[in-house]
């Protein structure tokens, strides 16, 4: 379904910048934990942050897409391959909001790991199934890979919507001219 307004309703504009930073925010996050931070006690604590404000992700995110899947996109402002570019990304996005912190979660839950959240909840551990576990694994560390070079592609065609043909393209997100 595709809409013709001219900007995204609010709920929707809402949704994306809270998410966007969301996710941007955990991809860093997960990368400083997971690759750079040596074993320690902080370590212990950022992992159980990223697990919580995962499981955060995987609600809102949720919410998110199936509100996107309902409304439809608006339709492109212009036609060619950029758009057709830019299409593609936005569901890899969609996907990625949706596959990371389910993957995230499998990993952990049939890695038999708990999955606390911010203390108020722990999803317990699960039965440990070893090819579901790096399955999971695998998913979460590339998809990660291919949410880093969306959000790239998706901000640089923002940036030249805005600077160079200085279109409507982000009013329809911002709501402002
Ligand atoms: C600072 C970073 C970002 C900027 C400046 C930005 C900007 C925009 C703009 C201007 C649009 C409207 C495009 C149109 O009217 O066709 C849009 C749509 C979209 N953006 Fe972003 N965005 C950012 C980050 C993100 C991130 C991190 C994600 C995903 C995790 C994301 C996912 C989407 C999706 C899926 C759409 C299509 C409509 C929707 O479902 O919301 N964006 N973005
Ligand atoms: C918004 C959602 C999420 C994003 C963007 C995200 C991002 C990342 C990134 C970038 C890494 C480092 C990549 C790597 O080590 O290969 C990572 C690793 C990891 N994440 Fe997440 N994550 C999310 C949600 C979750 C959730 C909900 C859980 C668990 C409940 C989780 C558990 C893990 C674990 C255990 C690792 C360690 C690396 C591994 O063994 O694969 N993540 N995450």
């Amino acid at each position: 379904m595709t809409g013709v307004g001219t900007a995204y309703d609010r709920v929707s504009r809402i949704n994306h910048w809270v998410v966007a930073l969301l996710m941007i925010g955990m991809l860093i996050l997960g990368i400083y934990v997971f690759k750079v931070l040596p074993r320690g006690p902080d370590k212990g604590a950022l992992i159980g942050l990223h697990k919580s404000i995962g499981l955060l992700v995987l609600v809102l995110g949720s919410w998110r897409v199936a509100w996107r899947l309902k409304q439809g996109f608006l339709a492109a402002l212009h036609s060619g391959w950029q758009e057709k570019l830019a299409n593609l990304v936005h569901w890899v996005l969609l996907a990625g909001i949706v596959v990371m912190p389910l993957s995230g979660l499998a990993g952990s839950y049939f890695g038999g790991r708990a999955t606390g959240f911010f203390g108020l909840f722990t999803i317990p551990a699960g039965p440990k199934i070893g090819w579901i576990d790096s399955l999971a694994h695998g998913v979460h560390g590339a998809f990660a890979m291919i949410m880093i070079a969306a959000i790239l592609l998706h901000v640089l065609g923002a940036l030249k919507h805005a600077l160079i043909d200085r279109d409507a393209t982000k009013a329809r997100m911002t709501g402002r001219g």
